[in-house]
């Protein structure tokens, strides 16, 4: 039995999961020293949303937030969440961007660089693990957990063996929904510890209020590193909160080496910050409370947020009941896809399609073709004859890892922004969100040719010729 680890989910998934990842870097930096002594395994700060809010809505370069963290963070290591061959946006790109993009978030501070993908195809994984041992990080597979008649014990020691094998350093169940509970997942962790020689990681969320539990249970199996978030940021739909989760393990071998006092002063901090967030309406306290539609339905709460959304702008509300029902079926129809990032929003979308038309795939969304048509790789349980001929007709399904048939694009990528170009990273931001990436380098522009004048003209003034 061994101490057990804490990965600090503050930076990212906490902020993302609770205020739709609005934190900027100056409500980071200021802390950043004190959680560098407090002694956590590593602390999440980059990747999944937090790139795209970055130059979407902080006006930030999130290339240089990285880069401020890693001077903060002399002691602790950082990791950043990637979904593979999607890197951090919503479709496949091409291994040589996916490749550089690695190198690039290591050179810039990464140590360890999480990579999953919705469906477990671990051929979507292959490019970003491989390119992260190529330049010195610690790859994380991630396992995306669900549940189906197909996910038992036996399909997650089989993808982490793989994952193994393709070389990973440590596993991590990822459970983005809140829907592992306490005692499967104590026979997960001690079905996958015994078949894989790694460390093994437990990522879930507070959502349906089991999370707590079901991190203890996994402990006491053998899991070696639990993701929580300092209370403040922690439970509702993000993390378990990391100073319960602490106090619960005291006197026992599992007690992680993490120095309290310190962590109470932290909390102090970002209590201040939580109110703040509160204040600007950024934290709806709604977030805060148990999803008892978690538990039932097994669909994310950002999910459910999402559907209702969607109904409205069709003024079809009063159908809400019937998508919840129709999304289990859709799933099932799909091969039981994990429902995360971009899994979630097909399955949905499909769902209300299905339902808004009165008819069964009369009309599918072209992502949701695309995924029948193999373009994002395998379903864990193949679909239907019937269902498929209903989507795709007779077009062919595709049965090769998805990025072959993408071709590069870096070379293009860097033309089609030269003008803009003021650091290699640039055409990184560009090949992911390329609406958003242009007006952000105009602006740096703009702000660049501002404070230019604004020296020029105080030259003038001190030094009249
Ligand atoms: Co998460």
């Amino acid at each position: 039995m061994a101490k057990v680890k804490i990965m600090e989910t503050a930076f990212r998934d906490a902020h993302q999961s609770l205020i739709a990842t609005r934190m900027s870097t100056k409500d980071m930096i200021p802390i950043a020293e004190k959680l560098d002594r407090v002694g956590y395994h590593a602390l999440e700060v980059w990747g999944g949303a937090t790139f795209d809010s970055c130059l979407r809505f902080l006006n930030e370069d999130p290339w240089d937030r990285l880069r401020q963290l890693r001077k903060a963070f002399k002691n602790t290591k950082l990791q950043m969440l990637l979904r593979g061959q999607n890197l951090l946006g919503y479709k496949h790109y091409p291994d040589d961007v996916v490749e550089e993009f690695v190198k690039k978030a290591i050179e810039n501070g990464i140590d360890i660089v999480r990579v999953f993908d919705a469906l477990n195809d671990l051929r979507n994984l292959e490019t970003s693990i491989k390119a992260t041992k190529k330049y010195g990080g610690h790859a994380q597979g991630a396992i995306s957990y669900t549940v189906s008649p197909v996910h038992n014990n036996e399909y997650y020691v089989q993808v982490a063996k793989e994952l193994a094998e393709m070389g990973v350093d440590s596993i991590c169940i990822k459970d983005m929904s809140g829907i592992l509970l306490p005692y499967p997942a104590y026979e997960l962790t001690k079905s996958i510890k015994a078949a894989v020689d790694l460390p093994l990681e437990i990522h879930s969320h507070f959502t349906s209020g089991v999370a707590n539990q079901t991190y203890m249970k996994a402990i006491e199996a053998g899991a070696d590193i639990v993701d929580t978030a300092i209370s403040p940021l922690g439970n509702g739909t993000s993390q378990p909160a990391t100073e319960p989760m602490i106090v619960s393990l005291q006197g026992t071998e599992y007690a992680p080496d993490i120095d309290l006092d310190l962590l109470l002063e932290i909390s102090d901090y970002f209590r201040e910050l939580r109110d703040k967030y509160l204040a600007q309406g950024l934290l709806d306290v709604k977030m805060l409370n148990v999803d008892v539609n978690t538990l039932k339905y097994q669909v994310p709460g950002g999910m459910l947020s999402n559907l209702v959304s969607q109904l409205k702008a069709q003024g079809k509300e009063h159908m809400y009941d019937e998508v919840l029902k129709e999304i289990p079926r859709v799933r099932e129809d799909f091969g039981y896809p994990p429902l995360v990032t971009p899994m979630s929003q097909m399955v949905g979308t499909t769902a209300v399609f299905n339902v808004i038309l009165g008819e069964r795939y009369k009309m599918v969304p072209t992502e949701s073709k695309n995924y029948v048509k193999g373009l994002y790789g395998k379903p864990a349980a193949p679909i239907s004859e019937e269902i498929r001929k209903k989507i795709i007709g007779d077009e062919e399904v595709f049965e090769g890892r998805p990025a072959d048939l993408l071709e590069p694009q870096l070379e293009n990528y860097r033309n089609e922004i030269k003008e803009y170009l003021e650091q290699d990273e640039d055409v990184l931001s560009y090949a992911l969100f390329p609406q958003v990436a242009i007006p952000f380098f105009k602006q740096r522009l703009a702000e660049k040719y501002r404070i230019e004048t604004d020296l020029l003209n105080q030259e003038e003034k001190t030094h009249p010729v």
